[in-house]
């Protein structure tokens, strides 16, 4: 009988609830308003010779490394940051290797770890989510070939210093450090403003959220030329679709209109949080485009109140040190007067005012 590999037997897939996702979609954290129309405009122009060849990437990732100010030879692009991360992992990791990661976080990390054979070192972060820095340092050993810290993080919306980064980057030249910064546009604080890095520093970027492109899937991924070349070698040549690659240039292009939609989403958080106060619901302060609650033991009720709405939210209850908390994501105006709107009648209804974080 055929026999997967032994890591797969122990592995839990990652199962997102993608199926009926009608209505106003803040579950995912992805743009409530889509791409630049430029975007739209070259995508509609394609015709079927576009689609026919197979799609070239290299002058696209020159563009796309023009753009973070780096070499050709330190990007790479790939099919979002899931891949780079799946990349990092194929090249860098055997069987019994160790993986640091602080929790909560992304759960794709432990994912494409555990799928590799190796363990995943989860820390717990401290309270409020502070990043554990200090546990992370003496966790790491010379079974360490992997550190995996998301910066803003998911799905607490909290941050590290980029010095804390360098600083366990530094501590372990022998593993591969990657720091996600998937959110980074509705933060502004990038490991790419602290160079000359480490070699075994990679950060990964995506055109998911704030450029509104997740159905596309594209990402960055930048690091030392040498290790790059590394993990090139285990990616395809074809792994970007031509869509992607055809409307990449004109997604950079237009920054004004990255910019404008994340000035809305920075002040629709504020709103949000204020209202969140007002009604006497915890939540964690954010720098990405989602804000993480504490409801307590109704969470599901909370969820399905909001369904019943139109509105998608997010359970992250089973997430480490998360229990009882949803996640809400942040868009445009329109859309956050709808989501504080729908809050304010469901904190009513449930009777959830005042519920504190115990
Ligand atoms: C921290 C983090 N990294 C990566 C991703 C996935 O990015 P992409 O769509 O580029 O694969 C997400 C998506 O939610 C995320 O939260």
């Amino acid at each position: 009988m055929l026999e997967p590999r032994a890591a797969m037997k122990s592995l839990h897939a990652y199962r997102p609830p993608l199926a009926g996702r009608q209505g106003l979609r803040l579950d995912f954290n992805e743009s409530t308003i889509g791409c630049a129309p430029r975007v739209l405009a070259k995508m509609r122009s394609l015709d079927a010779e576009a689609l026919a060849r197979y799609p070239e990437r290299e002058p696209v990732e020159a563009e796309g490394a023009r753009f973070l100010g780096l070499d050709a030879a330190q990007v790479l692009l790939t099919n979002g940051v899931d891949e780079a991360i799946h990349l990092l992992c194929s090249a860098y990791l055997d069987p019994g290797d160790e993986v640091i990661t602080a929790v909560p976080t992304f759960a794709m990390y432990a994912l494409f770890a555990q799928a590799e054979g190796a363990r995943v070192i989860q820390i717990h972060s401290g309270e409020n989510f502070a990043f554990p820095l200090e546990d992370v340092l003496s966790r790491i050993s010379e079974r360490t070939q992997l550190i995996v810290v998301a910066n803003p993080n998911n799905p607490t919306g909290t941050v590290v210093e980029c010095e804390a980064l360098l600083q366990i980057a530094q501590a372990a030249p022998h593993a591969a450090m990657l720091v996600d910064e998937a959110y980074f546009e509705f933060y502004g604080e990038t490991m790419l403003d602290h160079r000359p890095w480490p070699e075994n520093l990679f950060v990964a970027r995506t055109f998911s959220k704030a450029y509104g492109l997740a159905g596309l899937r594209i990402g960055i991924l930048a690091g030392d030329a040498r290790q790059i070349s590394m993990v090139r070698r285990v990616a395809s040549p074809y792994n970007v679709n031509a869509v992607a690659l055809a409307v990449l240039p004109e997604a950079l292009g237009d920054q004004a209109y990255v910019e404008q939609y994340v000035a809305e989403v920075r002040r629709s958080r504020t709103e949000l949080e204020q209202e969140l106060k007002t009604l006497g619901l915890h939540y964690w302060p954010s720098q990405a485009n989602f804000v993480l609650v504490h409801v307590g033991s109704a969470h599901a009720e909370f969820i399905q109140a909001f369904r019943a709405r139109g509105i998608l939210i997010r359970d992250r209850n089973t997430d480490p040190g998360c229990e009882g908390c949803v996640r809400l994501t942040v868009g445009s105006s329109k859309h956050t007067q709808i989501l504080i709107e729908a809050l304010r009648d469901v904190v009513q209804k449930l009777g959830l005012r005042g519920e504190v974080r115990t």
